[in-house]
């Protein structure tokens, strides 16, 4: 009997629903080739939904997404909602709630694809960022004192547990491993001023990295690890960071990646459910109008059967979207692909499904 995965669909605000089609189109042929069934439950979290009932996640709601095999998200973010309001009550309260301790970019420039930097090649851009997910400055722990008056004092902490920093540390050596590429972990931090929480962070790392002879420890200052994507990216591998950091820095890596449109991430819990999400916002301006670029949302979709342990299916998918990149599209950006949304779906779909 062939295997049956139950996916739990929030196509959320702006554009997600028409990325989140497209994906799960993609995600239903390669289903069909390589013999696992997915099966689709969809739940209407987002802007549309507060706006009418008040609710942002209703309180079983975690419990229903608990049940299934992963999440596929589309996108959060309404232009009638108070900015903040739907990101914490729903992305971040999920990646609390179900633990989701790890948030895996890839960043990979695919054939085809512009890059902002001059003379790089997608030999040279190839690397993944594991950004701790549940702690440090996202944590939420601080005050405000005096609000509203000139003595006011606001203080947000970083919380950085040595148990959340080693999960997170371990995941990125593992997977640098399984990667079997330049057998390389980036400490991305701040040890000449954050001298707390990065001291834990540095430590921790030296240490696990003894269990990993094979894999070479290294390096950076989060400052200059910005100069370094822009100058040397061949230069990484896997890099692992915390919250904050892992936040910005990605934000970096979708742009040399080619932009938002392509960037894709995971939400992992090794031991639980996942999610996975397009990584860009959703797009209001262009919501309806078939020309948002759903290729970070169909590479989130890989990402998830990468997950699931269905690597022949996601490399037949990363395949196909190399393909499209490579000899379809035009630009990445929304409105200039030279092809509607559902029209990079379909091509997406038809590679995934011929090549072997
Ligand atoms: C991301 C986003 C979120 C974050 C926002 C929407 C809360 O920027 O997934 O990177 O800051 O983590
Ligand atoms: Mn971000």
């Amino acid at each position: 009997m062939s295997k049956t995965y139950n996916i739990a669909v929030i196509p959320g605000d702006g554009t997600g629903p028409e990325v989140v089609a497209e994906g799960i189109k993609v995600l239903n042929a390669v289903s069909d080739k390589f013999g696992f069934k997915l099966n689709i439950n969809y739940f209407d979290f987002g802007g549309d939904r507060y706006l009418k009932t008040g609710e942002v996640l209703p309180d079983n709601a975690i419990d229903e997404l608990r049940k299934c095999d992963s999440i596929y998200l589309g996108a959060i973010g309404h232009p009638d909602v108070k900015p903040g309001i739907l990101e914490k009550g729903i992305l971040l309260r999920l990646r609390f709630e179900l633990d989701l301790y790890i948030n895996l970019r890839p960043v990979k420039l695919y054939p085809g694809v512009e890059c902002p930097l001059k003379d790089k090649q997608p030999e040279h851009i190839d690397f993944v960022v594991v950004r701790e997910n549940t702690e440090g400055l996202y944590a939420g722990s601080g005050g405000v004192f005096k609000k509203g008056t000139p003595d006011e004092v606001a203080v947000q902490e970083s919380i950085n547990t040595r148990k959340g920093v080693e999960r997170c540390i371990r995941y990125a050596f593992e997977f640098s491993r399984k990667r079997k590429k330049m057998n390389k972990v980036t400490l991305c931090g701040k040890t000449n001023v954050l001298t707390f929480a990065f001291d834990l962070w540095e430590r921790t790392f030296y240490e696990v990295a003894k269990e990993y002879p094979d894999i070479k420890p290294d390096y950076a200052h989060v400052d200059a690890i910005t100069m370094w994507f822009v100058k040397n990216p061949e230069w990484f591998d896997v890099i692992v960071t915390d919250n904050m950091f892992g936040d910005i820095i990605t934000d970096l890596g979708a742009m040399i990646q080619g932009g938002m449109g392509i960037a894709a991430g995971g939400n992992i819990n090794p031991e639980g459910v996942s999610m996975f999400e397009p990584i860009g916002g959703s797009a209001p301006k262009y919501k309806g109008k078939n020309i948002i670029n759903p290729i970070a949302a169909i590479c989130a979709g890989g990402m998830m059967l990468d997950h699931f342990g269905e690597n022949d299916a996601a490399n037949a998918l990363e395949n196909a979207v190399m393909e499209v990149t490579g000899k379809h599209i035009k630009g990445l950006a929304a409105g200039h692909m030279g092809l509607s949304t559902n029209e990079v779906g379909d091509l997406v779909a038809k590679y995934a499904t011929e090549i072997k």
